[in-house]
């Protein structure tokens, strides 16, 4: 029996320091894992915070989405402090299709010298599509913006295949730049 009560004690002292290592191991990696996972745990309201702000994150997505008539009123809200010299550069994706020199033929669209203010669909020479000549009205700045953001949107069957400037800074500084073609050019809104 004293044989027995003592193979217990050792059954029973293996057991508990087995135990007391798993644990003690398990305590350790806890700590040490623990403390790793403490900083993703950190960060993650990061994501969330700019979640909240994805607010503005799907607001800077949204002008693909926007009517014309809101992103022109964007538009001329930058326009009295948009960058012409910007809009030269990006009136590199226009010139593909449009010239915009006084007197040169037009190529793939009209020439687009003193565009602003003229009657639509008047370059001579050009052939419009009939819904442009359909439109009516002249090329006043809030119309350029409607046009420019989405052609398709807002003149359905104008031959312009072009999808749209999708910001609208870029939108004011091409309208700025556009406006100073012409002998006299007209000053930006204020
Ligand atoms: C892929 C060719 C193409 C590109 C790129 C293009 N356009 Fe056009 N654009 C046209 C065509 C074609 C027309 C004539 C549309 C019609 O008759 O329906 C046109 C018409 C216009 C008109 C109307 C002019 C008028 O005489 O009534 C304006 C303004 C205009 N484009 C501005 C722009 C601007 C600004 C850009 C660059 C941001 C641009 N377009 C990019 C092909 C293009």
């Amino acid at each position: 029996m004293r044989m027995d009560e003592f193979e217990f004690t050792k059954i029973a002292g293996a057991v508990l320091s087995a135990l007391l290592l798993i644990f003690g191991t398990r305590t350790i990696i806890d700590m040490t894992v623990g403390h790793t996972h403490q900083k993703p745990g950190y960060t993650l309201p990061a994501p969330t915070e700019t979640a909240a702000k994805g607010g503005a994150t799907a607001e800077a997505a949204a002008p693909a989405g926007e009517t014309p008539d809101e992103a022109a009123k964007k538009v001329m809200a930058l326009l009295p402090k948009a960058n012409a010299e910007n809009g030269k550069s990006i009136f590199k994706k226009c010139h593909a299709c449009h010239v915009a020199e006084k007197g040169k033929k037009p190529t793939v669209g009209p020439n687009l010298w003193d565009v602003v203010n003229r009657k639509r669909a008047s370059y001579p020479g050009f052939a419009y599509s009939d819904a442009m000549k359909a439109k009516g009205g002249s090329w006043s700045f809030d119309e350029l913006a409607k046009f420019i953001h989405s052609p398709k949107t807002y003149i359905p069957g104008t031959k312009m295949v072009f999808q749209g400037l999708p910001s609208e800074s870029d939108e004011a500084d091409v309208i700025a730049y556009l406006a100073t073609l012409a002998d006299t050019p007209v000053p930006l809104p204020k």
